[in-house]
């Protein structure tokens, strides 16, 4: 505990006790400055050094190789961080290393990628968007980090914000989808709900918001491609929900894999310099993508790696994670003038900051504790919150002849699809911390019913082998051999159910699809069950839209159920059997062909809108530009119409529109209402339609209730060319509804 002593004298000549966040920020400054007084530099470029777990910490120290050499790091106080050691026991055994091996013992932050969860999986982040719900969005974010928080971490690398219009991108599945305003306040809840109240409660984390900048753009849709975009797309579309992280005091950023418009975002000034630290204020630290510093060579931008840390150090990246670019070069780079020591004191301060809010200079063994961690994780307090979320998730898609809610007696239920019985694949892709197969299958959910009987039958693999986080799925593309006792299933029942869709580990990192069909031989599947039963419902699980135009035309009902996470079973048998009246909407519109992808609500009007009787007009000559299924929307068990759309007062830039909505239908239900505004001549080209303002209702049948939108300058106004926001005069149209696509209209001038 020697090592100790230095920082306890810090904290004791300022006389502090522990901060909670807001209060003592002036505090926290002068602590920072003391502590960064005693440090050397290469104490200092130590904390700027994030390095990957790297040995089995419980076990004995590694005496070669890599390992060894970070060890020695480890105790030279030249880590700043970890990320993925995890477990109380495992965290301990490091955090004791650098805070009682090292000179001044400054405690590591521990990093992990708790996206979707810890060991519980709430469903995906795409998943939990649809659910339009900010509470529960919330919630589900609070218990991830109470349950990380109790494993040792306190630092998560979420919420990923980046809009992407692009299914064919693997990790549209991490983020809110495609639109700005919906991505905003998701971010916004998400970063409320991991930091909480007070940072250094032992049940809350650091919150990450990434990734900065433009990651969802990448072309084609393929992972870590090149971005080019234009400066109204990023200023308007790419920002606001990394404004909104800031606006929650999100207090770390990570920097991107992509290039910008020609410059690596880790070493992007323009970026991490002017945007995030200057315009925006952001006082809190940057971390680079996994070894994304040392990729600026490959992207051509750096000369060698010691060039990369130069380039990066100078444009803001605070923390290298594992490029061991800062760690080996910047001493030298400081002592040739390369890198000013009070960048790299800026840095540090920036890092050492967070270290103090989260309370790990008082007690750097916070977030440590055996009992809380046996009795958090995998809690019924956890559980139910991720049960309350998945069901919140699901999207109502098709509901032909009112052929859901499922009767719960009598009835014959065939279940069909390998994924129907996996208890893996519902936990999706950032799942480390997962315990294997431990979801409810949709196979157990639907067991727990017991009035019907239910037979299952696999029908077709949907892959080979295994699958796991670093490998390629092997997707069964030639088995058919299930096919015939599927049908004969089918045959047999009153009702089929079929599970088909992707694997958990088709989306996310480094799963990139060109096709958005159903994987493998699954579309032959559903359409051989089809031939001898039509009564099909089919549960879609997939980590990005797909492209399901046969089902669309010709399965009764459908329903979006993407991956839930550890609850699935039981949230799509609730579901099915009408005991929740699902009100999901999606956040992402689904295309009817990936030829047509990027594909999205808010798109501008091109000077050839359509349609016309001959060739001259923005369209494709063998697919319509509709998509299959537009942004926001969702059915319920019940329906809902909408009334009365007034505008009731324009003034001062403020405008109030009100709409009354009632519930049409026999059973109660929610329904989100969605505001639209079109800025139909303005100095940019303003998008069709952009989303401005939701509130979701509850409705009794027969109920109606009167909602009143008040749109302020924020909502009103866009960022021109030259990045200067600007509420324009003239007139707006107003679309309000239960989708993007069904509203009712009218519209307002601007004086
Ligand atoms: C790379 C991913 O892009 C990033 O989102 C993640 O947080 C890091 N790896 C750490 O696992």
């Amino acid at each position: 505990m020697k090592k100790l002593t230095i920082l306890l004298l810090v904290a004791i000549f300022y006389g502090c006790k522990t901060p909670s966040s807001q209060k003592s920020v002036d505090e926290i400054d002068k602590k920072v400055d003391s502590l960064l007084s005693i440090m050397t530099l290469q104490e200092k470029i130590g904390q700027m050094n994030q390095y990957n777990g790297f040995w089995n910490v419980t076990g004995p120290a590694p005496n070669e190789g890599d390992a060894a050499k970070k060890y020695e790091h480890l105790k030279n106080g030249w880590v700043g961080s970890m990320l993925n050691v995890r477990g109380v026991k495992e965290v301990k055994e490091v955090q004791k290393i650098a805070v009682e091996q090292s000179r001044l013992g400054i405690p590591l932050i521990i990093g992990f990628d708790v996206i979707h969860g810890y060991e519980t999986q709430s469903p995906i982040p795409l998943a939990e968007a649809a659910s339009w719900d900010l509470n529960a969005i919330k919630k589900s974010a609070k218990m991830a980090a109470k349950e990380a928080a109790a494993a040792g971490i306190n630092w998560t690398f979420a919420p990923m914000v980046d809009i992407s219009r692009d299914a064919r991108w693997g990790r549209v599945m991490e983020g809110a989808g495609e639109d700005p305003y919906l991505g905003s306040v998701i971010a916004k809840a998400r970063v409320e709900g991991f930091q909480g109240e007070d940072l250094s409660n032992p049940l809350t984390i650091a919150a990450c918001a990434k990734h900065f900048a433009g990651y969802g753009f990448a072309e084609a849709g393929k992972d870590y491609n090149t971005v080019d975009v234009g400066t109204s797309t990023l200023q308007n579309i790419i920002f606001p929900p990394f404004k909104a992280a800031i606006e929650s005091d999100v207090k770390t950023f990570m920097n991107a894999f992509n290039e910008l418009n020609g410059i690596p975002a880790t070493g992007n000034t323009y970026l991490q310099r002017k945007v995030l630290k200057s315009e925006w204020n952001f006082n809190g630290f940057v971390v680079s993508d996994w070894g994304s510093i040392m990729e600026m060579t490959y992207h051509g931008y750096a000369a060698n790696i010691q060039n990369a840390a130069e380039i990066a150090v100078n444009a803001g990246s605070d923390m290298d994670m594992e490029s061991y670019a800062y760690v080996n070069h910047l001493y030298d780079l400081v002592q040739e003038g390369k890198v000013l020591e009070t960048d790299i004191n800026d840095a540090v301060k920036r890092i050492l900051r967070v270290k103090f809010e989260l309370g790990l200079f008082d007690n750097p063994y916070l977030y440590c504790d055996e009992t809380r961690e046996k009795e958090i994780l995998g809690s019924k307090e956890i559980q139910d919150a991720a049960l309350d979320m998945a069901k919140k998730s699901i999207v109502l898609l098709k509901n032909e002849g009112n052929m859901l809610p499922l009767a719960k007696n009598g009835q014959k239920i065939a279940l069909i699809g390998a994924l129907a019985a996996d208890k893996n694949s519902p936990l999706g892709s950032w799942r480390i911390a997962a315990k294997d197969n431990s979801a409810v299958s949709v196979l157990e959910g639907m067991q727990q019913y017991k009035g019907n009987s239910l037979t299952y039958t696999k029908g077709a693999d949907v892959y080979n082998g295994d699958t796991n986080f670093i490998f390629e799925v092997n997707i069964n593309t030639s088995d058919t051999s299930g096919f015939s006792e599927a049908a004969t299933a089918a045959k047999n029942a009153d009702v089929v159910l079929m599970v088909l869709g992707e694997v958990g580990y088709q989306s996310g990192e480094g799963r990139s699809r060109t096709s958005l069909d159903l994987p493998g031989v699954q579309q032959k599947l559903l359409e051989t069950v089809y031939q001898a039963n039509k009564n099909v419902v089919l549960v879609l699980n997939n980590g990005r839209p797909l492209a399901i135009n046969w089902a669309q035309e010709n399965i009764p009902a459908i329903v979006e159920a993407w991956q839930l996470g550890s609850q699935t079973g039981n949230a799509v048998a609730q579901v099915l059997y009408g005991d929740y009246n699902p009100s999901g909407k999606l956040p992402m519109t689904f295309p009817k062909h990936v030829g047509q992808v990027p594909l999205y609500y808010n798109y501008k009007n091109t000077g050839r809108p359509g349609p016309k009787k001959e060739v001259f007009w923005a369209h494709y000559q063998d697919i319509d530009n509709e998509p299959l299924y537009p942004f926001g929307y969702g059915l319920s068990y019940t329906t809902f119409s909408y009334s009365n759309l007034k505008i009731n007062s324009v003034a001062n830039n403020k405008v109030s529109v009100s709409v009354s909505v009632t519930n049409t239908g026999k059973v109660a239900g929610k329904e989100v209402v969605q505001l639209y505004l079109q800025d139909v001549v303005a100095s940019v080209t303003r998008p069709v339609k952009e989303l401005k303002a939701f509130e979701m209702v509850s409705l009794k049948p027969n109920e109606t209730k009167t909602i009143t939108f008040t749109l302020t300058d924020k909502a009103l106004g866009f960022y021109d060319n030259n990045g200067v926001f600007k509420v324009e005069s003239g007139l707006f149209k107003v679309f309000v509804g239960g989708d993007s696509k069904n509203t009712m209209n009218t519209e307002f001038s601007l004086p």
